[in-house]
């Protein structure tokens, strides 16, 4: 008698393992929990270098070899041809502060999940796969602790240089470099993929309020974000008459008014515009004290670019006329842009006969909040979906995406790996 092949040990290893995915995910929620059901994974804390680990430890259970690139993304190696080129399923594991357990971990467990599902069903089919399975956690997504956000994926489609994320810091002066050593989460891979697919939550209320299970997302809305810092005069509040003052406060605060004006003005019926102002830091922040500087982040969004370039230009005359009325100078810093963009239309169409095949209610769908796959998009043929996000509350403890939308979400997301790993995307 001979000893099994490799491959012979990972089908039994497959074949025996059970898998169960609400079990998994309820682990993973145990990762960086906050009290009131969400999560706090920013990314490199010590809660996502645990996550991470946490998910290492999962996949290399069911037969995938784990590596990290040098910032940090974290490649889940499913083998499946050996030799086969290797198509990537994903999303990332971080999260706001006071974040909810859903947004992005969902994308990434559910890759595992489909992942062995398909190994699963081609074992059983005897059917060749034509290619191998990655599934990427992508570093830094959300780009609260570091800015900008889908930092990881943009390193990999060569938007941002592996040097200027590394030296990126956070408010407290630490390094991605230097974080992500610290969780001992970085390394030297590299993997060319030929395809990407990512299942998120989504975000909004679209799904639900069209009964909808899956969605198609069939593009992005185009986003300019800026980093501005307002700058005044330090001062004493009391003793400082007002024609004497530079307020940096008073000069932020009507940005953040003049951006949510703006969205209102440029709106139409068609088009919307979303705008915001997320981040804002005041120094020195003290009681007496008429703020020197304050530091915030804007962002303006809108389905159409004729729309957006109107409403980014209209914010930027407010900017000048802010610095008048506050006497203060108004400094744009680091911008992060990406434009309004279609979704490959072949993928939609494979998803859509994927979601007729396992008989999921579907829809086609825009996304407005911005994804791995909004940079993946741009240099492999890209597959985005989404399950309902219940109310559409999103970037928050409250999230949630019910059990019986996060299985179909999985279900989904394996046939529409089966048609790709088979040949029918790429
Ligand atoms: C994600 O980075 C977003 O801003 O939507
Ligand atoms: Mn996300
Ligand atoms: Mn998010």
């Amino acid at each position: 008698m001979t000893d099994p092949t490799i491959t012979e040990l990972a089908d039994a290893a497959v074949a025996t393992r059970p898998l169960d995915f609400l079990a998994d995910f309820a682990s993973m929620s145990r990762n960086g929990a906050t009290e009131r059901g969400g999560v706090d994974r920013q990314a490199a804390t010590i809660a996502d270098g645990q996550n991470r680990n946490w998910f290492r430890g999962l996949v290399e259970g069911h037969g995938f070899t784990v590596h990290y690139d040098q910032v940090g993304n974290q490649y889940c190696l499913l083998e499946l041809s050996p030799g086969a080129p290797w198509i990537a399923v994903g999303s990332h594991l971080d999260s706001q502060p006071l974040g909810g357990r859903f947004d992005g971990a969902y994308g990434v467990l559910a890759g595992a999940h489909a992942a062995l599902q398909v190994q699963q069903r081609l074992h059983n089919d005897a059917q060749e796969a034509k290619f191998n399975i990655v599934v990427i956690n992508w570093f830094n997504e959300e780009g609260c602790r570091f800015k900008p956000s889908m930092m990881g994926s943009s390193v990999y489609t060569g938007k941002l240089s592996a040097a200027q994320a590394l030296n990126t810091t956070d408010p407290a002066g630490v390094s991605v470099h230097e974080a992500l050593q610290a969780i001992g989460t970085i390394g030297d891979f590299e993997l060319q993929v030929e395809a990407y697919v990512e299942i998120h939550i989504e975000q909004g209320r679209s799904l639900e309020d069209r009964g909808l299970t899956i969605g198609l997302v069939e593009s992005t809305w185009g986003a300019n974000k800026y980093e501005f810092t307002v700058h005044g005069e330090q001062s004493h509040t009391g003793a400082t008459v007002i024609a004497d003052r530079h307020d940096a406060l008073l000069g932020a605060s009507a940005l953040v008014v003049a951006a949510r004006e703006v969205a209102l003005e440029y709106s139409t019926e068609e088009h919307m515009v979303i705008t915001s102002c997320g981040e804002f830091t005041v120094l020195p922040n003290s009681p007496v004290v008429v703020a020197s500087q304050v530091n915030l982040l804007v962002d303006v969004r809108s389905t159409d670019p004729e729309v957006l370039a109107a409403a980014d230009a209209a914010l930027h005359d407010r900017v000048r006329q802010i610095e008048k009325m506050a006497s203060v100078t108004i400094e744009r810093g680091a911008s992060h842009i990406w434009g309004s963009k279609q979704y490959d239309e072949s993928g939609i169409n494979l998803a859509r006969n994927a979601a007729q095949a396992v008989g999921l209610e579907h829809g086609v769908v825009r996304t407005l909040a911005g994804h791995d796959s909004t940079n993946m998009k741009d240099i492999v043929p890209t597959i985005m979906l989404f399950v309902p996000s219940v109310e559409g509350i999103s970037h928050n403890e409250g999230e949630l995406t019910q059990d019986k939308d996060m299985l179909a979400g999985v279900r989904m997301l394996s046939e529409v790996l089966h048609r790709v790993v088979t040949g029918e995307f790429v």
